[in-house]
Order: C-alpha cells, then structure tokens, then sequence
C-alpha cells in the first residue's frame, strides 16, 4: 500500500468516526430543544434548575440561606437568618451586603430585593415529586395560578439572578428561554407531577 492511500484510508475513517460522534451526539442537542412529550417527565427536567444550588440556597425549609456548590453547600456565614419578612434579622438586613447587583470586586452577589423565599416556598431536601406538589399548591406558591408561575420564571430579577450569579457561581443548568419553555409545555400538558417512587 502506498503511503497516499493509507492516508487518505485514514482520513475516510476519520470521516467515519466524526459521522458516528454526530449521530451520537444528536439525542441531547435535540433534547435541548424538543422536551420530553410527558408531562411528569418534563417536571424532571424542570427540577434540573429548581434543585440547582442557585436556587435552593434562598429556599431553604428553616430560617438560613445557604451559599456554595451543593456539593459543598453550608449555612452562611455569621449566622444570618431570615427575620420577620425574609429579609433578615435588624442588625444583618440582606440588603445592607446584597445590592442591586452582583458586586464584581467583593463578590457578593445581587439583585432587586434580595431575601429569602418564604417558609412555604420552602424546596431544600424535597423529593422531585413533593418539589412539584408545593410548587402547584396556591397556599405555598403565594397564590399563583401555573400561568403566573410562568411568568415568573420568566420575568423575575431574583430567578434571573440564577443565569448570571457573578463570581465564581456556576449558573443553572438550562439557558432561560428554553426553561421557560419547558414550564409552558409542563403547563400544556396538564401540568402532572412524577409519581412519589419516580420522582424521589
Ligand atoms: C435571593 C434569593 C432568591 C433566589 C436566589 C431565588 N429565589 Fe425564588 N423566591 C425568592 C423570594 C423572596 C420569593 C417570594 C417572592 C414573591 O412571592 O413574590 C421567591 C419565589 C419564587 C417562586 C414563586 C413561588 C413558589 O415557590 O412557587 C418561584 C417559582 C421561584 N422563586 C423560583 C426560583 C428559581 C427557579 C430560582 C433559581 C433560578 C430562584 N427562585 C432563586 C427568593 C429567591
Ligand atoms: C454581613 C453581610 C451579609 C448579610 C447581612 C447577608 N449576606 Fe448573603 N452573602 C454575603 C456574602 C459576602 C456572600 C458571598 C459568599 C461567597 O460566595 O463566598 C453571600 C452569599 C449569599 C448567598 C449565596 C448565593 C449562592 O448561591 O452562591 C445567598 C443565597 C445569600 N447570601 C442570601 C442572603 C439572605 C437571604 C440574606 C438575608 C436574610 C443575606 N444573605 C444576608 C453577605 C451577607
């Protein structure tokens, strides 16, 4: 064989291999934009970012916001807690360290209104099934219908702060608009949560 043509047997091998990476590859590009028909499969999907430390760390189910990765999520520092509205206690408000916005050279991070969710918006340590019950509920959601949960997650500058964290912070997983989309599909398809075994 010469040494042209075991070059070019390569680069048709090559070829080969680059075809079947992209037909590999294909289900989770397609993934991103066609979301799983079943509606209770599609909240799994949405959990991907509710359970996201990000989000999890200002809804906690006691009084403490977290901060960090989850693998390493620990209770923040100098024992702040969140008061009598969520915003803290008088000497350690949110709003004296939490700005407007991230602050670049400190790294603390922000946005409009920073404070803890309420305790009935509570989702650290739940189950994805539980996670989709509370988030339904209009006696926990404060009283949301699903449409005005939409848009919520559309339009809301402390979720929004879950895609652009400032720092070192890992966003959530899924780009807005596409998670935005989920919830309207969630929502079309009656909105069903995973069975309690499914979902843990
Ligand atoms: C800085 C703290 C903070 C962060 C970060 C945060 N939230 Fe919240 N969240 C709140 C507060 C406060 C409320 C209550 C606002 C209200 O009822 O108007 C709330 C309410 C909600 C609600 C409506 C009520 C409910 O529980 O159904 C949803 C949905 C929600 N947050 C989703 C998210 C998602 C998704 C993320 C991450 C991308 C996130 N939040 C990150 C503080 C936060
Ligand atoms: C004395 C200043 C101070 C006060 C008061 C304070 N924080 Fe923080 N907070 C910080 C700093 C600094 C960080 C960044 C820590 C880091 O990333 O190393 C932080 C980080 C966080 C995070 C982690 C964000 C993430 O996902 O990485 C959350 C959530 C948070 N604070 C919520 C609150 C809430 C809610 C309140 C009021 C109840 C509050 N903080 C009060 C200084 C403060």
């Amino acid at each position: 064989m010469s040494p042209l043509s075991k070059g070019s047997k390569r680069t048709s091998q090559r070829c080969r291999i680059g075809a079947i990476l992209t037909v590999l590859m294909m289900p989770s590009s397609l993934a991103a934009q066609t979301p799983p028909s079943n509606s209770a499969e599609t909240f799994t999907e949405i959990a991907k970012v509710l359970t996201h430390p990000r989000c999890l760390n200002c809804h906690p189910r006691d009084d403490r916001p977290r901060q960090g990765p989850a693998e390493a999520t620990r209770l923040h520092q100098m024992n702040v807690q969140r008061g009598h509205d969520d915003g803290g206690r008088t000497a350690q408000r949110c709003a004296t360290c939490h700005h407007e916005t991230n602050n670049a050279a400190s790294g603390v991070p922000g946005a409009p209104h920073w404070r803890l969710a309420p305790l009935s918006m509570g989702w650290r340590g739940l189950s994805t099934a539980e996670l989709c019950r509370t988030l339904k509920d209009t006696t926990k959601n404060g009283n949301r219908s699903l449409q005005a949960l939409i848009e919520h997650f559309g339009t809301d500058h402390l979720v929004g702060w879950g895609w652009e964290p400032g720092a070192h912070r890992a966003p959530v997983p899924i780009p807005r608009a596409d998670f935005v989309k989920l919830v309207e599909h969630w929502v079309q398809t009656g909105a069903e949560c995973p069975s309690s075994q499914a979902g843990r």
